[in-house]
């Protein structure tokens, strides 16, 4: 089993879109009894909140839903509980280096590490979720070609 978590800073836009789009990957290959799967915020501020309108509505274009998700806080706890700890942007990664006091198993990493580098696209400023996806299904792609190396 492969306990695979992604976030980012308010667990609306890119780390649900992270977390549904490499569920949907992980069930097209047949491996959803390999993986745990989540997503949360670095931040409190939407906690209990849905995925924004425009996470949803790119999702929903490639058939791809989120219903019963909300916004939930990535905790401590969480750096035991989680094999890889995929975070969107560099300032996601600081948060989480003080959260867990470092990163002594190297468990944590961008998301884009596994693409071209770099972070993903913010459409909480950007408003284009489309550039979102993109970024997301590429690095997810590689990410479980990856790890299906690792569950042989
Ligand atoms: P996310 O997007 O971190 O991808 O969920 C954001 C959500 C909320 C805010 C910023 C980014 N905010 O400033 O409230």
């Amino acid at each position: 089993m492969l306990r695979i978590m992604f976030v980012c800073l308010g667990n609306i836009c890119r780390s649900p879109m992270a977390e549904f789009v490499f569920r949907d990957m992980v069930k097209k290959a047949g491996l959803e009894d390999q993986f745990e799967i989540a997503s949360a915020a670095t931040s409190a501020w939407e906690l209990g909140n849905p995925p924004h309108y425009g996470t949803q509505a790119e999702l929903k274009k490639h058939n791809i839903s989120c219903s019963g998700k909300r916004a939930v806080r990535l905790k401590q706890s969480d750096y035991d509980k989680y094999d890889l700890i995929l975070g969107m942007d560099r300032e996601n990664i600081r948060d989480m280096m003080r959260l867990f006091s470092g990163d002594s198993e190297k468990k944590v990493r961008l998301l884009k590490d596994y693409s071209t580098g770099g972070e993903v696209d913010d459409p909480w400023y950007s408003g284009d979720f489309t550039t979102t996806y993109n970024d997301i299904s590429q690095a997810c792609k590689n990410l479980l070609e990856n790890l299906k190396q690792k569950i042989k």
